[in-house]
């Protein structure tokens, strides 16, 4: 299943455990952000991104040049950032030398754009979806998605952010200076054995958590804070790994904005998490020569051992003013739920498994009316997984009948799915059909996600759901 296993023989046990790096980091290297894609404007107005998907090799560690894959470059790929209205094109070129595709985690879009696993690129082919960007400000991402070999390929390095603007959402006076006062911060873990070898799957029940944290690709990172007031855009672009993400000092920041959307106000915490694929955008103060490690604390899911430094932020003697933290957001109208909302429900069991079978790449599971909101009702039979649904945005009704934490409703498209309890969710489809062409719902621990704890739905027009085709024909594809 996994394509870079070999790797694992010959080294020290990769499985002793990770208990973290607090104390070790000199915050050496200056943070990198990755640098922003330059779209071709066509005559019709369409702006047009080229992607490609490469091998190349990179110094994640000191002295330890790794093999590793990344869009346009070596490792991670460019952000792409596009507005509301923007009519766009991509160019998606495969040069891996395997089969593999790009899915825009977080995009409301037709089905056959959406890069899942029914949406191969061959090795040397092109893949050209468009779409019009028709959804709030947000912080999205992209990364591959094929069937049984995600894992390994976004862990390798095929990952970049996809930034939605609104023109409400940049009338608030936000930090939105690209890499100065709006920075993301792409969060993944990593095991490298002495030979910069990357080790890609050594836990049995998880895949990979690894005891090596980079930032932007970067090891040992600090960012030197030039104004008063930061937005950071933090994505967890791991296999497993969990984060819980506080400052060294435990100051209070502002939690504006969550995956699929900026929240109706600012929410004062000290901590936030993140399970895997899922984004937060945070607004941190700062005074002239603050100097302040970003970390994250161990929690008890089995996916977040240790405390890990993160990166160190570093101010300058004199900072540029920026307007102070608003007091309101633009709002995303909450999501209504129908008193007679259709209800769903996903049991997750073991590590593959919803609804007691694996994925199925022919299979269509659930059928949902075009612009319906439903309740999913997602219950955790085991240990902590997690639950993405494409296309969709959501809230998050309860967990186990609580509220969740306000910063922790949503707008979202991931969700954390404690081990043993219940998430139900309110769920807002949208409005592009397509029976034959599913859209993904899944655990985002890769390793899960490409064991089978997936599943299939598609979008039809409402009044046809009965008629629409349980099963698919499918060319299979191994990579
Ligand atoms: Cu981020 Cu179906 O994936
Ligand atoms: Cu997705
Ligand atoms: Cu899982």
């Amino acid at each position: 299943m996994f394509a870079g296993l070999a790797a694992l023989a010959g080294c020290g046990s990769p499985g002793s455990a990770s208990k973290g790096n607090s104390g070790t980091l000199t915050f050496a290297n200056r943070l990198r952000v990755p640098p922003l894609l330059e779209p071709v404007v066509t005559k019709d107005g369409t702006r047009q991104f080229s992607l490609t998907m490469q091998a190349g090799r990179t110094e994640l560690l000191p002295g330890r040049p790794t093999a590793t894959w990344g869009f346009n470059g070596p490792f991670l790929g460019p952000t792409v950032r596009a507005k509301r209205g923007d009519r766009v094109a991509m160019r998606v070129h495969n040069k891996l030398g395997e089969p593999s595709t790009v899915h825009w985690h977080g995009m409301r879009l037709p089905a056959a754009m959406d890069g899942g696993p029914h949406q191969m690129i061959e090795p040397g082919g092109t893949w050209t979806p468009r779409w019009t960007i028709d959804q709030p400000a947000a912080t999205s991402w992209y990364h591959p998605h094929p069937h049984g070999t995600t894992a390994a390929h976004v862990y390798r390095g095929l990952a970049g952010l996809f930034l939605l603007d609104d023109p409400a959402t940049a009338a608030l006076g936000l930090p939105s200076t690209y890499g100065v006062d709006d920075v993301p911060l792409v969060l993944q873990d990593k095991i490298l054995d002495p030979n910069g070898v990357l080790l890609e799957d050594p836990k049995p029940t998880w895949g990979l958590i690894g005891d090596q944290i980079l930032v932007n690709g970067v090891h040992d990172p600090f960012f030197e804070v030039t104004t008063t007031l930061v937005r950071l855009r933090i994505l967890n672009g791991s296999s497993a790994r969990m984060y819980h993400v506080e400052f060294a000092d435990r100051r209070r920041f502002h939690v504006i904005g969550t995956d699929a959307g900026l929240l109706a106000a600012p929410v004062p915490v000290e901590r936030v998490q993140l399970s895997p694929g899922e984004r937060l955008e945070i607004l941190v103060e700062f005074a002239p020569r603050d100097q302040v490690v970003l970390r994250s604390v161990a929690g008890d899911n089995g996916i977040d051992e240790g405390d890990y430094d993160l990166l160190k932020f570093v101010a300058a003697d004199r900072l540029t003013p920026r307007p102070p933290v608003p007091g309101r957001l633009a709002a995303t109208p909450r999501i209504e739920v129908p008193a007679d909302a259709r209800e769903r429900r996903f049991r997750l069991s073991g590590s593959d498994e919803i609804n007691g079978r694996e994925m199925d790449m022919a299979r269509i599971d659930e059928v949902v009316p075009a612009g319906a909101t439903e309740i999913w009702h997602v219950e955790n039979t085991v240990y902590a997984h997690n639950f993405h649904i494409h296309e969709v945005a959501f809230e998050v009704l309860d967990i186990d009948g609580q509220q969740p934490p306000a910063y922790l409703r949503g707008p979202k498209d991931t969700v954390f799915v404690p081990g043993k309890s219940t998430v139900r969710l309110a769920v807002q489809f949208g409005h592009f059909t397509d029976p034959k062409t599913p859209y993904m719902y899944h655990c985002h621990i890769l390793r899960h996600e490409d064991k089978g704890m997936m599943g299939q739905f598609v979008i039809v027009r409402p009044g046809t759901e009965a008629s629409v085709p349980r099963t698919l024909p499918t060319h299979h594809h191994h990579g």
